[in-house]
């Protein structure tokens, strides 16, 4: 097992302890002033130290022997501990530091990197526990490629806080409660008398059964009725609807699980009802501050800066998605002790976030200051569109079911394969495994390659061409890898002891460097 010795930090983290040891003697009395390391032009360098500029700012006229930015950064660099981590530097413009790092030691950070592991090089982040809410379908309603997304840049997000790790409590926010249950139980009761029996075969197509309740709802009074009062009797906690609730919950779950299982994604589930019992004492605590106000029948949070307020008792008397999620938040900060709570949704419902984050602070729940934690994050995407430029839906403007999906990506992923003449070199299985590892590994990359707030388009025949920035080319890519090192007969593990990496190619440095770069990446992707 690696200890911490022998990771000593981002390569900005290494450069920075050694501009700060020369920022230090070259101005002494600005003790404030932190090392400002950046990537640089290649041309120039592989980082920079941005400081002297700012500092002629703070010091100037405050009887200085420094003449100007250039002269700074002259001393800064002059100041510079010896360091083999340093090749040389030069100045450029008003006192920019531009640093080529070392090929040799380059060389021998990449083997150290080698032999003690990447997970050496995780990023060292100041929380302890986050809470990924994320995927969070609603029961009774298909997920749809929005939860898609929110499954897979969760994932993500979850995976590399665990890397750097942090304990990631990976949560599944799912809409289990609320009114339109009182509609599904009615339903049930009055069409499938024997429900407890045939539950199954009578909800098994969840979506229809939905429609089919709702469609009845819409336009018959006298259900709409029973539906209504049926919602009074299962939040009262009535056996009978209880388990009609639970029986539709779970089948709705099976549903989704499937899609999870595919993908390899774990999740927790802690639905909307989970919270339910804490509301109560959520808004007495917001209501003491004196932040919770009456209007128009209902009871709300007034948000500076937005026209509408924030709604968290209806006007009959009801809680909703607002409510929920303020319970949620005191839960997950009081009895979970999430140092850092991430929220995965479609961009649509960043009002919403905004405005019980702001509430969570003017209740004293969060420090005001965005850099401190506790703090809570939304993290928002795109909308996915299908060819036609549209919110993407199948041919009879369902939306699209994400087990055909993800089924359509494996299946042409496996006749690709079998074009290809694999199925004659390869078992049923193999051939299975792969076409699932590629067609899912698309459909997850081509999402994630995209910049997550501007809408995208699902193409398959983009994600799945083994050209380009695609997964299949990746794959593609780590396969020849292995086979060059198969056919090496090199044994890894004796190299790694008696091997010496050395970066004679100026491909192989820019490879090198890349590699090194892997820390702050990580970083900057989780921060
Ligand atoms: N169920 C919601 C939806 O489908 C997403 C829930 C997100 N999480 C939360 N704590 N509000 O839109």
């Amino acid at each position: 097992m690696a200890t911490d010795e022998e990771y000593t930090g981002s390569l900005k983290q290494q450069l920075a302890k050694l501009f700060e040891a020369s920022l230090r003697a070259t101005v002494p009395n600005e003790l404030d002033v932190e090392p400002l390391i950046a990537a640089c032009n290649p041309r120039f360098g592989d980082y920079q130290c941005n400081n002297a500029m700012s500092l002629w700012t703070k010091i100037k006229g405050k009887g200085t022997e420094f003449t100007g930015p250039q002269p700074i950064g002259r001393a800064i660099m002059k100041n510079l501990p010896a360091s083999e981590m340093i090749e040389s530097c030069t100045i450029a413009g008003p006192g920019f530091v531009n640093v080529v790092l070392s090929k040799q030691w380059i060389a021998k950070s990449v083997q150290k990197m080698l032999v003690y592991g990447i997970e050496t090089w995780a990023p060292k982040l100041p929380i302890k526990r986050a809470i990924v809410d994320f995927s969070s379908p609603n029961i009774a309603k298909e997920m749809h490629v929005g939860h898609l997304r929110s499954t897979i840049i969760g994932d993500t997000l979850a995976r590399m806080l665990e890397f750097s790790n942090v304990e990631v409590l990976r949560r599944n926010h799912v809409g289990d409660w609320g009114t339109q249950f009182g509609m599904l139980i009615e339903y049930l009761f009055e069409m499938f008398p024997d429900w407890e029996v045939i539950s199954d075969q009578a909800i098994g197509d969840l979506e229809a059964f939905y429609k089919a309740s709702k469609q009845k709802f819409d336009t018959d009074p006298g259900f709409k009725e029973r539906a209504q009062q049926a919602v009074v009797s299962l939040q009262g906690g009535e056996g009978k609807y209880r388990k009609a609730w639970a029986q539709i919950c779970e089948i709705s779950r099976r549903g989704y699980e499937r899609v999870y299982q595919r993908l390899g994604v774990q999740l927790e589930e802690k639905g909307e009802s989970f919270y339910n019992p804490y509301i109560p004492g959520a808004l007495e605590a917001l209501s003491n501050k004196g932040l919770i106000e009456e209007s128009e029948g209902a009871r709300v949070i007034f948000i500076e800066g937005k026209n509408i307020p924030l709604i968290v008792v209806k006007k009959d008397g009801g809680y909703n998605y607002a409510s929920t999620d303020l319970a949620a938040l005191q839960y997950r900060l009081n009895e979970e002790k999430a140092d850092w709570i991430i929220y995965v949704t479609d961009v649509g419902q960043r009002e919403h976030f905004e405005m019980f984050f702001t509430a969570a602070k003017r209740a004293g729940w969060l420090p005001a200051d965005d850099n401190m934690y506790p703090k809570t994050s939304h993290v928002g995407f795109g909308l996915v569109l299908g060819e036609d430029g549209k919110r993407f839906r199948t041919r009879s403007t369902e939306v699209v079911k994400l087990v055909d999906l993800l089924d359509e990506a494996k299946s042409r992923c496996k006749a690709v394969l079998i074009e290809r003449g694999k199925a004659n070199e390869w078992t049923e299985e193999e051939l299975e495994q792969t076409a699932e590892a590629v067609g899912y590994g698309a459909v997850k990359y081509a999402d994630l390659k995209n910049n997550r707030l501007t809408n995208y388009t699902f193409n398959f025949d983009q994600m799945l061409n083994d050209k380009g920035n695609t997964a299949v080319y990746l794959l593609y890519a780590h396969a020849r890898i292995c086979s060059i090192i198969r056919k090496s007969g090199k044994n890894l593990e004796e190299l790694k002891k008696t091997g010496k990496i050395e970066l004679a190619h100026p491909d192989e440095r820019v490879l090198g460097f890349h590699l090194l770069q892997f820390a702050e990446i990580v970083e900057e992707a989780c921060t």
